[in-house]
């Protein structure tokens, strides 16, 4: 069930007025777990690629701790905004590289918000060719809700979206609701569908949900023996 479709007459009161309250007091659910990124960096920091980088917030990010970070986005307005914001980093390239042409090997491969627009057994795949022995793989996604345990996180994230907004964006801003600055899409797998690809693609990856209305998922690929 999606707590986002309810369309009793009650329901559609409440979620407007907090659809009104959030947009007073925005935060990126995205850009949110870029920490939860840095603090789960690998130990060899030699190349990075965030897959579909959009503005490239998380690319210039990366570049302090990485000899050199690739951000690929399909979209031209997403990498105009990306290659402006790291003009100044030497040690990034923007382009429009898809996964499939990419040569490994990578230390980190990072997708926020993106698995959901990927074919993601193809995707999955490409991760474990392009990643060193080592080379971690972090993602942060969307699944479209199925189980009750969905529906709870789902309850959960909109109980606690507006307080992390005040938290974040206490200084109330008009003008109502700003469109996604970047091209986005509904994800069509469900939680357990995406988490039983995950399993058979990338074993041992940990895939958890998350606040935000977001799950993030960790796999490290096997050092060499
Ligand atoms: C929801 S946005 C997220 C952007 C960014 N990762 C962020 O957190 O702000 C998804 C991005 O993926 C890009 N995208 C979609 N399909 C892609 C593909 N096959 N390869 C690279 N980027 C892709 C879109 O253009 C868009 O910028």
């Amino acid at each position: 069930m999606d707590i986002r479709r309810l369309h009793h007459p009650l329901v559609r009161h409440a979620a407007q007025g907090l659809h009104t309250f959030n947009s007073r007091h925005p935060w990126s659910h995205n850009d949110h777990f870029h920490g939860w990124i840095l603090a789960n960096l690998p130990a060899r920091r030699v190349a990075a690629v965030d897959i579909g980088c959009g503005q490239g917030v998380l690319v210039a990010k990366l570049a302090e701790r990485f000899e050199h970070v690739h951000g690929t986005d399909l979209d031209a307005g997403m990498r105009i905004e990306a290659a402006r914001r790291t003009a100044a980093l030497a040690n990034v390239t923007i382009d429009d590289r898809r996964l499939d042409e990419l040569a490994g090997p990578v230390d980190l491969i990072t997708m926020v918000a993106v698995l959901h627009h990927l074919d993601v057994e193809q995707a999955l795949t490409d991760v474990t060719r392009l990643l060193a022995p080592g080379g971690r793989f972090l993602a942060v996604g969307l699944a479209a809700p199925g189980s009750l345990r969905d529906t709870a996180w789902d309850l959960a994230s909109a109980v606690t979206n507006p307080i992390i907004g005040v938290i974040k964006h206490p200084r109330p801003v008009s003008g109502g609701p700003v469109p996604p600055p970047f091209p986005v899409r509904d994800p069509e797998l469900g939680f357990d569908a995406l988490q039983a690809i995950v399993a058979a693609t990338l074993p041992g990856a940990v895939m958890r949900h998350r606040l935000a209305f977001r799950h993030t998922i960790v796999w490290t690929k096997p050092a060499l023996p």
